[in-house]
Protein backbone atom coordinates (compact mmCIF):
# COMPACT_ATOMS: atom_id res chain seq x y z
CA UNK A 1 0.00 0.00 0.00
CA UNK A 2 1.60 3.57 -0.90
CA UNK A 3 -0.37 5.64 1.75
CA UNK A 4 0.66 6.21 5.27
CA UNK A 5 -2.90 7.96 7.15
CA UNK A 6 -2.52 10.60 10.23
CA UNK A 7 -5.14 12.04 11.63
CA UNK A 8 -5.52 15.38 13.14
CA UNK A 9 -8.38 16.50 15.19
CA UNK A 10 -7.28 20.33 14.61
CA UNK A 11 -4.74 21.48 12.71
CA UNK A 12 -3.84 25.31 11.31
CA UNK A 13 -3.42 23.58 7.95
CA UNK A 14 -3.25 20.03 6.48
CA UNK A 15 -1.36 21.51 3.49
CA UNK A 16 1.10 23.95 5.80
CA UNK A 17 2.20 20.97 8.18
CA UNK A 18 2.69 18.50 5.23
CA UNK A 19 5.21 20.88 3.64
CA UNK A 20 6.68 21.14 6.51
CA UNK A 21 6.68 17.46 7.15
CA UNK A 22 8.20 17.24 3.43
CA UNK A 23 11.23 19.43 4.03
CA UNK A 24 12.12 16.78 6.83
CA UNK A 25 12.13 14.48 4.82
CA UNK A 26 8.35 12.93 5.45
CA UNK A 27 7.69 9.54 2.96
CA UNK A 28 5.82 9.38 -0.25
CA UNK A 29 2.23 8.61 0.21
CA UNK A 30 1.79 10.28 3.57
CA UNK A 31 -1.24 11.46 4.02
CA UNK A 32 -2.70 14.23 6.57
CA UNK A 33 -6.64 14.53 7.37
CA UNK A 34 -7.47 17.26 9.33
CA UNK A 35 -10.82 17.04 11.23
CA UNK A 36 -10.64 20.94 12.02
CA UNK A 37 -8.55 23.52 10.39
CA UNK A 38 -7.72 26.90 12.04
CA UNK A 39 -6.19 28.30 9.29
CA UNK A 40 -7.69 26.58 6.15
CA UNK A 41 -6.08 27.92 2.80
CA UNK A 42 -7.51 27.79 -0.87
CA UNK A 43 -5.78 29.28 -4.09
CA UNK A 44 -5.22 32.83 -5.09
CA UNK A 45 -4.17 33.55 -1.10
CA UNK A 46 -7.94 32.79 0.00
CA UNK A 47 -8.88 31.13 3.22
CA UNK A 48 -10.77 27.84 2.96
CA UNK A 49 -12.92 27.44 6.16
CA UNK A 50 -15.31 24.39 7.17
CA UNK A 51 -17.41 23.59 9.97
CA UNK A 52 -16.33 21.22 11.91
CA UNK A 53 -16.80 17.36 10.63
CA UNK A 54 -18.79 18.87 7.70
CA UNK A 55 -16.10 18.21 5.08
CA UNK A 56 -13.18 15.94 3.74
CA UNK A 57 -9.97 18.32 4.60
CA UNK A 58 -6.83 16.13 3.82
CA UNK A 59 -3.47 16.82 2.26
CA UNK A 60 -1.18 14.36 0.32
CA UNK A 61 2.57 14.34 -0.02
CA UNK A 62 3.60 12.96 -3.16
CA UNK A 63 7.43 12.54 -3.93
CA UNK A 64 7.69 12.42 -8.41
CA UNK A 65 10.13 11.07 -10.61
CA UNK A 66 9.54 14.22 -12.70
CA UNK A 67 10.91 17.66 -11.85
CA UNK A 68 9.28 20.58 -11.41
CA UNK A 69 9.46 21.72 -15.23
CA UNK A 70 7.41 18.38 -15.61
CA UNK A 71 4.47 19.24 -13.39
CA UNK A 72 2.13 21.30 -15.97
CA UNK A 73 -1.46 19.73 -15.91
CA UNK A 74 -1.10 18.23 -12.41
CA UNK A 75 -3.70 20.02 -10.75
CA UNK A 76 -6.03 19.04 -13.79
CA UNK A 77 -5.12 15.05 -13.68
CA UNK A 78 -6.11 16.05 -9.35
CA UNK A 79 -9.29 16.81 -10.67
CA UNK A 80 -9.69 13.92 -12.89
CA UNK A 81 -9.26 11.54 -9.77
CA UNK A 82 -11.33 13.57 -7.62
CA UNK A 83 -14.39 13.45 -10.18
CA UNK A 84 -14.12 9.72 -10.75
CA UNK A 85 -14.09 8.62 -6.96
CA UNK A 86 -16.97 10.70 -6.46
CA UNK A 87 -18.68 9.01 -9.88
CA UNK A 88 -18.13 5.76 -8.17
CA UNK A 89 -20.87 6.96 -5.69
CA UNK A 90 -22.90 8.34 -8.52
CA UNK A 91 -22.32 12.03 -8.05
CA UNK A 92 -22.19 13.49 -10.90
CA UNK A 93 -19.44 16.01 -10.81
CA UNK A 94 -17.66 18.62 -13.42
CA UNK A 95 -14.69 20.12 -13.71
CA UNK A 96 -14.00 23.89 -13.84
CA UNK A 97 -10.24 25.07 -15.31
CA UNK A 98 -7.93 24.58 -13.48
CA UNK A 99 -9.30 22.29 -10.82
CA UNK A 100 -12.10 23.14 -8.97
CA UNK A 101 -14.85 20.07 -8.91
CA UNK A 102 -18.79 21.30 -9.46
CA UNK A 103 -22.02 19.77 -8.71
CA UNK A 104 -24.44 21.47 -10.64
CA UNK A 105 -22.53 24.11 -11.47
CA UNK A 106 -22.00 24.90 -7.72
CA UNK A 107 -18.42 24.38 -5.72
CA UNK A 108 -18.05 20.86 -4.20
CA UNK A 109 -14.46 20.42 -3.59
CA UNK A 110 -11.00 22.44 -4.18
CA UNK A 111 -7.43 21.42 -4.84
CA UNK A 112 -4.47 23.87 -3.42
CA UNK A 113 -1.53 21.79 -4.73
CA UNK A 114 2.09 23.30 -3.64
CA UNK A 115 5.04 22.14 -4.85
CA UNK A 116 9.01 22.08 -3.65
CA UNK A 117 12.30 20.83 -5.01
CA UNK A 118 14.47 21.88 -8.40
CA UNK A 119 13.27 21.80 -12.28
CA UNK A 120 14.97 18.65 -13.19
CA UNK A 121 15.35 16.47 -9.77
CA UNK A 122 12.31 14.88 -7.73
CA UNK A 123 9.69 17.27 -7.07
CA UNK A 124 7.91 16.70 -3.86
CA UNK A 125 4.15 18.16 -4.14
CA UNK A 126 1.82 18.87 -1.74
CA UNK A 127 -2.03 17.93 -2.59
CA UNK A 128 -4.10 19.55 0.02
CA UNK A 129 -7.88 18.59 -1.13
CA UNK A 130 -10.92 20.36 0.64
CA UNK A 131 -14.55 18.58 -0.07
CA UNK A 132 -17.88 19.72 1.35
CA UNK A 133 -19.95 16.31 2.93
CA UNK A 134 -22.62 17.77 5.05
CA UNK A 135 -22.30 21.75 4.80
CA UNK A 136 -20.63 24.70 2.67
CA UNK A 137 -17.15 25.92 3.40
CA UNK A 138 -17.22 29.86 3.24
CA UNK A 139 -15.54 30.46 -0.52
CA UNK A 140 -15.93 32.89 -3.02
CA UNK A 141 -18.46 30.97 -4.72
CA UNK A 142 -22.16 29.20 -4.55
CA UNK A 143 -21.26 26.12 -3.29
CA UNK A 144 -22.74 22.62 -3.29
CA UNK A 145 -22.26 19.49 -0.59
CA UNK A 146 -22.93 15.93 -0.94
CA UNK A 147 -25.68 15.56 1.56
CA UNK A 148 -27.84 17.72 -0.23
CA UNK A 149 -27.42 15.85 -3.44
CA UNK A 150 -28.57 12.97 -1.60
CA UNK A 151 -25.47 11.09 -1.18
CA UNK A 152 -24.61 9.88 2.09
CA UNK A 153 -21.66 7.97 1.36
CA UNK A 154 -19.14 8.35 4.95
CA UNK A 155 -16.09 10.45 4.82
CA UNK A 156 -13.91 7.36 5.51
CA UNK A 157 -15.25 5.41 2.21
CA UNK A 158 -14.97 8.68 0.43
CA UNK A 159 -11.28 9.23 1.25
CA UNK A 160 -10.33 5.82 0.40
CA UNK A 161 -12.04 6.35 -3.04
CA UNK A 162 -9.87 9.62 -3.04
CA UNK A 163 -6.68 7.80 -2.51
CA UNK A 164 -7.31 5.02 -4.59
CA UNK A 165 -8.08 7.06 -7.38
CA UNK A 166 -5.35 9.33 -6.89
CA UNK A 167 -3.02 6.76 -6.76
CA UNK A 168 -3.42 5.50 -10.24
CA UNK A 169 -3.85 8.85 -11.77
CA UNK A 170 -0.72 10.39 -9.97
CA UNK A 171 1.52 7.44 -11.16
CA UNK A 172 0.32 7.71 -14.54
CA UNK A 173 0.83 11.25 -14.61
CA UNK A 174 4.47 10.61 -13.88
CA UNK A 175 4.92 8.72 -16.14
CA UNK A 176 3.67 9.82 -19.43
CA UNK A 177 2.39 13.57 -18.15
CA UNK A 178 -0.87 15.56 -18.62
CA UNK A 179 -1.20 14.67 -22.43
CA UNK A 180 -2.62 10.79 -21.54
CA UNK A 181 -5.39 12.43 -19.72
CA UNK A 182 -5.99 15.46 -21.83
CA UNK A 183 -9.36 13.83 -23.61
CA UNK A 184 -10.73 12.50 -20.42
CA UNK A 185 -10.35 16.14 -19.03
CA UNK A 186 -12.06 17.50 -22.01
CA UNK A 187 -14.86 15.10 -21.05
CA UNK A 188 -15.32 16.05 -17.53
CA UNK A 189 -14.86 19.80 -17.93
CA UNK A 190 -17.62 22.28 -17.90
CA UNK A 191 -17.60 25.44 -19.77
CA UNK A 192 -16.15 23.74 -23.22
CA UNK A 193 -17.36 25.29 -26.41
CA UNK A 194 -19.21 28.35 -23.93
CA UNK A 195 -18.11 31.88 -23.68
CA UNK A 196 -15.96 32.86 -20.37
CA UNK A 197 -14.56 35.47 -18.68
CA UNK A 198 -11.39 35.20 -16.92
CA UNK A 199 -10.07 37.41 -14.40
CA UNK A 200 -6.07 38.54 -13.13
CA UNK A 201 -5.49 39.89 -9.75
CA UNK A 202 -4.00 42.21 -12.16
CA UNK A 203 -5.29 43.87 -15.07
CA UNK A 204 -8.21 43.51 -17.31
CA UNK A 205 -10.42 40.56 -17.17
CA UNK A 206 -10.43 38.63 -20.71
CA UNK A 207 -13.14 37.31 -22.50
CA UNK A 208 -14.23 34.18 -24.80
CA UNK A 209 -14.91 31.00 -25.70
CA UNK A 210 -13.01 28.24 -23.68
CA UNK A 211 -12.00 25.69 -26.57
CA UNK A 212 -10.30 23.33 -24.39
CA UNK A 213 -6.76 22.74 -23.03
CA UNK A 214 -3.32 21.97 -24.56
CA UNK A 215 -1.26 19.19 -24.01
CA UNK A 216 -0.02 21.05 -20.71
CA UNK A 217 -3.01 21.82 -19.22
CA UNK A 218 -2.96 25.46 -20.43
CA UNK A 219 -6.52 26.54 -21.01
CA UNK A 220 -6.93 27.97 -24.83
CA UNK A 221 -9.56 30.62 -25.45
CA UNK A 222 -10.69 32.37 -28.73
CA UNK A 223 -11.52 35.94 -28.23
CA UNK A 224 -11.90 38.75 -30.34
CA UNK A 225 -8.11 39.31 -31.18
CA UNK A 226 -7.77 35.61 -31.31
CA UNK A 227 -6.76 32.50 -29.59
CA UNK A 228 -5.02 33.12 -26.25
CA UNK A 229 -3.21 30.15 -24.51
CA UNK A 230 -3.83 30.43 -20.34
CA UNK A 231 -1.40 29.11 -18.03
CA UNK A 232 -2.73 27.61 -14.58
CA UNK A 233 -1.60 30.23 -11.79
CA UNK A 234 -3.08 33.75 -10.99
CA UNK A 235 -6.04 33.37 -12.79
CA UNK A 236 -9.58 32.27 -12.27
CA UNK A 237 -12.61 31.66 -14.52
CA UNK A 238 -16.98 32.19 -14.47
CA UNK A 239 -18.95 31.72 -17.21
CA UNK A 240 -19.73 34.63 -18.96
C1 LIG B 1 -9.44 26.30 -3.47
O1 LIG B 1 -10.47 25.93 -4.00
O2 LIG B 1 -9.10 27.49 -3.45
C2 LIG B 1 -8.56 25.24 -2.83
C3 LIG B 1 -9.08 24.81 -1.50
C4 LIG B 1 -8.19 23.75 -0.88
C5 LIG B 1 -8.56 23.44 0.55
C6 LIG B 1 -7.78 22.27 1.10
S1 LIG B 1 -8.42 21.69 2.63
C7 LIG B 1 -7.02 20.66 2.85
C8 LIG B 1 -5.82 21.47 2.39
N1 LIG B 1 -5.28 22.28 3.47
C9 LIG B 1 -5.42 23.61 3.22
O3 LIG B 1 -5.06 24.52 3.98
N2 LIG B 1 -6.03 23.78 2.03
C10 LIG B 1 -6.30 22.52 1.36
Amino acid sequence: NVFTLALADEIDSSNTQLTTRAAQGAPHGLVLAAERQTAGRGRLGRRWQMRLGAGLTFSLLWRFDRGLSGLAGLSLVVGIAIVRALREFGVPVALKWPNDVLLDGRKLAGILIELSGDALGPAAVVIGIGLNVEAPGEVDQPVANLADAGCKVGRNALLAALLNQLAGVLAQFDRDGFAAFRDEWHQLAAFIGQPVRLSFSHGEPADGIAVGVDDSGALLVDGAAGRRVFHVGEVSLRAA
